[in-house]
């Protein structure tokens, strides 16, 4: 067993995270598909990054209706990715190098291709049949609103086989699992079993709100739900400590610390409703809407950790945000139609704040200062760009752009699984990692310092956070404090210069330093400072 087994218990409280897609990383095979070969072959780039631990969707046998959520065998690697060998040989040659890997673990729902389905619409007898949720009229649970909102018109589908409706959260091409069978629990059990036994540090758990329907209910986030998951959590303490389990519930932070249980349910949730109004605070020059949702977010248990993330595979979510927000949003970072999707934006992050690089670094400073474990999604660490004439949400999965030649760099097939991104700004001509290897101004490097910086300062791991009273809506000002050590954030949040005074008197005599801009100030004179803030400026201050 690799040493990385014997790090801190508690590794996920302190890590960044690097959200990897298989298809889109690397082919090392050369038929137009990322591979778990291929993936190999990057992982010193990864590691270069500062990251710690990997996060891989989906990678089963899979029809691929919705990039591998729609799994078709919890106990393989889908063919195009390679084999189950070649997993195991990506997990150790990872473990070897000190990176974790997490993977997802799609628990609410199968592909209709999963033989479970095939047999359960075939054989109404089968014990299969009760795998799945279904109906003979398709009007229970109309509580249950439907996600995806641009394909789907109800959460029933009929299907002809079966001569019934069954039960779908997500595309019809994804049916709910029955977890009122425990035989469900009873497979999940074994899968997760399956994929820990191999040695992955732990499980994203997709789509964790909707595993039970209950009539009267917006069928989200139910106590049998909830019951079901602290078993998995039991599992993983009995079976496997040191493995995380991690929550993908896109849910107010209200309804998400349930999810914590009592220290007895998930490690970690995604923290989704913050994303959005770091956008928001940012368009708006304004901090009110970070304030408000720190306010608002409850403290969680010892052990917990909140995952925070700029973007990722998905479109950028705004369900957790008003419907007034919502059209704001809309209307300021994706003024085309086609960049809206479901309730949200299918953009990356460079475009959504213009390419420029003060907004990118400031938004990457408050990612990596503000409580929580962050995510870094693939690409957006070069500055990638999104595709919006891609359907669903392709457009941001796109070839990894490591070099200006064929394919991105990233294969050498005629054809790729998706094109690389030829756009004149975003695209793997200009924005490749070949290229800003060589750029000391490049997002390349700028992310490298950040992860480097940040991992120098424990207080912005577990630090706790203290606001500073500033009285000027457009900077954002807080302490991050562990022990002896503490560090100031300090960011303008508008295009104007900005002048604040600052108490920092208790400190008299004492030098800081920016980590930011590398400059030295003594804190010795005058009170209060005033520090002079250029437009989207950010500071990591520390004695
Ligand atoms: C959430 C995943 O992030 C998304 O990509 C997927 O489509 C749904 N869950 C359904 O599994």
């Amino acid at each position: 067993m690799s040493n990385i087994r014997v790090m801190a218990e508690n590794w996920y409280q302190n890590a960044v995270f690097y959200e990897l897609y298989i298809r889109a990383f690397a082919d090392g095979n050369g038929d137009g598909h990322g591979d778990f070969r291929g993936a190999i072959e990057k992982l010193d780039y990864v590691k270069s990054l500062g990251v710690d631990c990997i996060w891989i969707l989906p990678m089963y046998p899979s029809p691929l209706k919705d990039d591998g959520y729609d799994v078709a065998d919890y106990n393989d690697i889908h063919p195009d990715y390679g084999t189950l060998a070649d997993f195991k040989a990506f997990l150790d040659a990872a473990h070897e190098r000190g990176l974790r890997v997490v993977t997802d673990m799609v628990m609410n729902h199968t592909s209709d291709q999963h033989p479970w389905f095939q047999e359960a619409r075939r054989e109404p007898n089968s014990p299969y049949h009760n795998y799945y949720v279904w109906s003979e009229t398709g009007e229970e649970y109309a509580g249950a609103r439907i996600i995806f909102l641009d394909t789907e018109a109800s959460n029933w589908s009929y299907d002809e086989a079966a001569g019934k409706y069954f039960w779908h959260r997500f595309y019809s091409s994804q049916p709910d699992l029955n977890y009122d069978n425990p035989a469900v629990h009873q497979e999940m059990f074994k899968a997760i079993r399956f994929w820990l036994d191999m040695g992955i540090d732990g499980f994203r758990a997709d789509a964790v709100p909707y595993l039970y329907e209950r009539e009267g209910t917006n069928c989200e986030n139910l106590p049998e739900t909830h019951a079901f998951l602290k078993k998995v959590r039991q599992l993983i303490d009995e079976e496997y400590p040191g493995r995380v389990l991690i929550a993908e519930a896109n849910q107010w932070p209200e309804d998400l610390l349930p999810y914590f249980g009592e220290g007895d349910e998930f490690h970690m949730c995604f923290h989704f409703p913050i994303m959005p109004r770091l956008y928001m605070a940012l368009k708006q020059h304004d901090k009110t809407p970070i304030l408000n949702i720190l306010a608002r977010t409850p403290p969680i248990p010892a052990g917990a950790q909140w995952l925070t993330f700029l973007r990722n595979h998905d479109e950028l979510t705004l369900e957790m945000v008003t419907p007034e927000e919502r059209q704001w949003m809309w209307a300021q970072y994706a003024p085309e139609p086609r960049m809206r999707l479901n309730l949200g934006i299918r953009r990356r992050l460079a475009p959504l704040l213009d390419n420029d690089k003060r907004r990118w670094l400031l938004m990457n400073a408050l990612l990596l200062s503000l409580p929580g474990t962050p995510i870094i999604y693939y690409g957006d660490e070069i500055g990638m760009g999104d595709n919006i004439w891609l359907p669903d949400r392709h457009g941001c999965r796109t070839p990894m752009q490591w070099s200006a030649g064929q394919n991105a760099g990233f294969s050498p097939a005629g054809e790729t699984y998706l094109p690389a991104n030829d756009d004149p700004i975003y695209g793997y001509q200009v924005a490749n990692v070949a290229a800003q290897e060589q750029d000391p101004n490049s997002y390349l490097w700028a992310t490298r310092y950040l992860l480097q910086a940040r991992r120098q300062c424990p207080e912005l791991q577990h630090g706790r956070l203290e606001f500073l009273d500033i009285d000027n809506p457009a900077v954002l000002a807080y302490w991050r404090v562990s022990g002896e050590q503490r560090l100031l954030a300090l960011y303008n949040l508008s295009e104007q210069q900005q002048s604040i005074s600052l108490d920092l008197s208790t400190y008299q005599g004492r030098a800081m330093t920016d980590l930011l801009t590398s400059s030295s100030q003594e804190l010795l004179t005058n009170w209060p400072v005033v520090k002079i803030l250029t437009p989207y400026a950010s500071h990591w201050l520390r004695f």
